[in-house]
């Protein structure tokens, strides 16, 4: 014999519910919520409520850290050597924005980091690096002071060190991205270290501080104000993640203007001072800072200044959420 049970559902439908009390307690335990019910935080509001800080990272900080990490932390046991930008607000955990995280990275001469893959998108701008190396999917190619190197989704990647002297690195990846949508995938490579098919040069995967230098040369002021000389890294194996160079002349002050994007600007060159949803940061060389989500940006170089802007634009825009507008 057996024995019907009812369902929840059949349950909730059977019952007759007199009072709101009544109705919050059965709906709620069927998984639903009164839409009509004022939240802690509202499903939607007039414009964006940012959670996450405008925020600054100093390059000597991370240095004397790493360094100090460089006698304590084997990077072939640790797999990487880094030192992550954790937001300050209490809404992070590790994430450096809504959709970003950095971190400094560094490696000492001889030393070899694993080589493995993920879902995550990232990048890397070189600090100082002299000898050190990137193998991307099989190509070793060099990663010195000034590139961009790339290691799209799914790419097996590590890297090593030829030279004399510790390399460091800015690290940029979309993995609080990844997190939130869930296709988080990784794999440590079978071989640990991925065979090197081909020594390379150049690379789709690989930006050289020259090469961007002369595009930037080449390319026109920007007219209205917002941005100096600015020259887009093209990455169409990470559509999630806008790559930016912008070249601010000592001197220079840009208007303000905040946007739906969130983006990370580490310092590649020069001195100045941004103001960042009214936090004024003075950064130097290697320094990172962060502007989240409609938080206004407006920068004023103090020597000839190159900023590489990471940002989740393209994400936006693909979405139609992208807005763009100038503070009076
Ligand atoms: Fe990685």
């Amino acid at each position: 014999m057996s024995i019907a049970v009812a369902s929840p559902q059949e349950r909730l439908s059977e019952r007759s519910m007199s009072t709101l009390e009544e109705l919050y307690a059965e709906t709620e335990a069927v998984n639903f919520t009164p839409g009509w019910v004022p939240r802690k935080k509202p499903v939607l509001y007039r414009e964006p409520r940012p959670e996450f800080a405008p925020a600054h990272w100093r390059y000597d900080n991370a240095k004397a850290g790493l360094d100090a990490a460089g006698t304590l932390v084997d990077v072939a046991l640790a797999e990487r050597r880094n030192l992550i930008m954790r937001n300050p607000s209490p809404s992070a955990d590790f994430e450096t924005s809504r959709t970003l995280v950095c971190a400094y990275q560094m490696i000492l001469p001889g030393e070899k980091a694993p080589s493995h893959r993920h879902s995550s998108h990232a990048l890397r701008v070189i600090i100082e690096g002299k000898g050190s190396f990137s193998t991307v999917d099989g190509q070793k190619m060099p990663m010195e002071t000034g590139d961009v190197v790339l290691t799209p989704g799914g790419c097996w990647h590590g890297h090593g060190h030829d030279g004399d002297q510790p390399a460091y690195w800015f690290d940029g990846l979309d993995v609080p991205l990844t997190q939130l949508l869930e296709p988080v995938f990784f794999d440590e490579h079978p071989d640990k270290y991925q065979k090197v098919e081909r020594v390379v040069e150049t690379s789709p995967y690989r930006f050289k501080r020259d090469a961007i230098a002369q595009r930037l040369d080449a390319v026109k002021p920007e007219v209205d104000g917002f941005y100096g000389r600015r020259v887009t890294l093209e990455a169409a194996s990470m559509p999630t993640i806008g790559l930016v160079v912008e070249r601010l002349d000592g001197g220079v002050q840009t208007r303000a203007y905040r946007t739906t994007a969130n983006t990370v600007f580490h310092v590649m060159e020069g001195t100045g001072e941004s103001q960042i949803g009214g936090q004024e940061f003075a950064w130097q060389r290697g320094d990172t800072f962060v502007a989240p989500c409609w938080n206004a940006i407006s920068h004023k170089a103090q020597s000839d200044a190159q900023l590489f802007a990471m940002s989740d634009e393209p994400l936006l825009r693909f979405s139609k959420y992208y807005r763009m507008e100038p503070i009076a």
